[in-house]
């Protein structure tokens, strides 16, 4: 043998194995409309369109226009959306977040679902549901009088806005205010009404920096102090299998990981360990760093946005919620 030159043993002589592209395709994870699911913003008046300045090519539509803006992509493949409500006019708020909707009132998710279930039948739609966009104090919950978490009341206000919204056709409820029961409250409420309706929670839900642009678009981020109570510390393996394993004992149908791209490691141990059917949630962050990376020439959007929504694929998630959807209902035609 030559000084510099290493010979190859026979089994580790890889290249041969993926030189043509459907010895690649063998291994391909395929990505299609189907693992898709895509969030949207509505007001409760009926026309408005407003940009939103740090999430390029995203809009708060009003709960009419939604369908025009959602028709299109039925037909190229769409099966199914969240529908986060935002108020027109931050007076509504206040600290019960009653017009999040129930006891009489109609929020902005109670009107966009009226609308879209109309004109769009075979949509399945999904609500996040939270009082953050709806409370003056900008939490996700109720608070007591000393300005901490008032758990109880809490829950049976959610419990309230689940039902109506599910009045107004939702066919998924997804939680995300992260209150202690919340699972089981809403789940036990549903079944006593004959409500078969699924129950998608975010369990492994981290108290990210990723959530900013979001909070921009729903008008959302809290008053004083921050989540931390209540989502979940973003060093702890232990508590976020904790808190999934508490929501499935509690009902769960569907767990969700939020952020996605920094918490896979999660994914594979919730797999390990529970191997529920898993949702994520690729954040407005996570968005809105490759939206902006692209626009400056760092990256190609399509090749990144790829590769990212593959390696969910790879680490086992069956449903992505994610603001690329409309892009990715071409790209994955184009991919896959
Ligand atoms: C909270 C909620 C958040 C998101 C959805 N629901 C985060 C928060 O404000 O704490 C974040 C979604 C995103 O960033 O895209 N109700
Ligand atoms: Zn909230």
């Amino acid at each position: 043998m030559q000084p510099n030159s290493f010979e190859l043993p026979i089994s580790h002589a890889l290249h041969g194995g993926y030189k043509h592209p459907a010895c690649r395709n063998w291994v391909k994870q395929t990505l299609s409309a189907n693992n898709l699911v895509y969030p949207v913003f509505v007001l409760d008046e009926p026309d408005a369109e407003q940009e939103i300045k740090t999430m390029p090519g995203i809009k708060r539509f009003g709960y009419k226009k939604i369908v025009d803006h959602l028709k299109p992509l039925v037909k190229k493949g769409l099966q199914s959306i969240i529908i986060f409500g935002i108020l027109s006019d931050d007076n509504k708020k206040d600290e019960r977040g009653s017009h999040a909707g129930g006891n009489g009132i109609k929020g902005p998710t109670n009107l966009a679902l009226e609308e879209i279930k109309k004109e769009i039948p075979e949509l399945l739609l999904i609500v996040d549901v939270c009082l953050c966009a709806f409370t003056s104090h900008g939490h996700c919950g109720l608070l007591n009088c000393e300005g901490y978490i008032d758990n109880a009341a809490s829950l049976k206000r959610l419990v309230e806005v689940s039902i109506s919204y599910v009045q107004s056709g939702a066919q998924v409820i997804a939680p995300s205010d992260m209150m202690d029961g919340r699972i089981g409250a809403i789940k036990q409420e549903l079944i006593r009404q004959n409500l078969e309706i699924p129950v998608m929670s975010y369990a492994a839900k981290f108290a990210s920096s990723y959530y900013g642009p979001f909070r921009d678009a729903c008008k959302s981020a809290p008053g004083k102090s921050d989540r931390q109570a209540y989502q979940l510390p973003l060093d702890s393996t232990q508590l976020a299998l904790k808190a999934v394993q508490r929501d499935l004992e509690e009902g769960a149908d569907y767990i969700m990981v939020k952020p996605i791209t920094t918490y896979l490691d999660i994914v594979k141990e919730i797999k390990q360990r529970f191997n529920p059917i898993m949702a994520c949630y690729h954040v407005s962050g996570e968005y809105a760093m490759v939206c902006f990376a692209a626009q400056n020439g760092a990256c190609d959007k399509k090749k990144v946005v790829l590769e990212t929504m593959r390696s969910f694929r790879r680490a086992g998630i069956d449903i992505i919620i994610t603001y690329f959807t409309p892009e990715l209902l071409d790209w994955v035609k184009e991919e896959f």
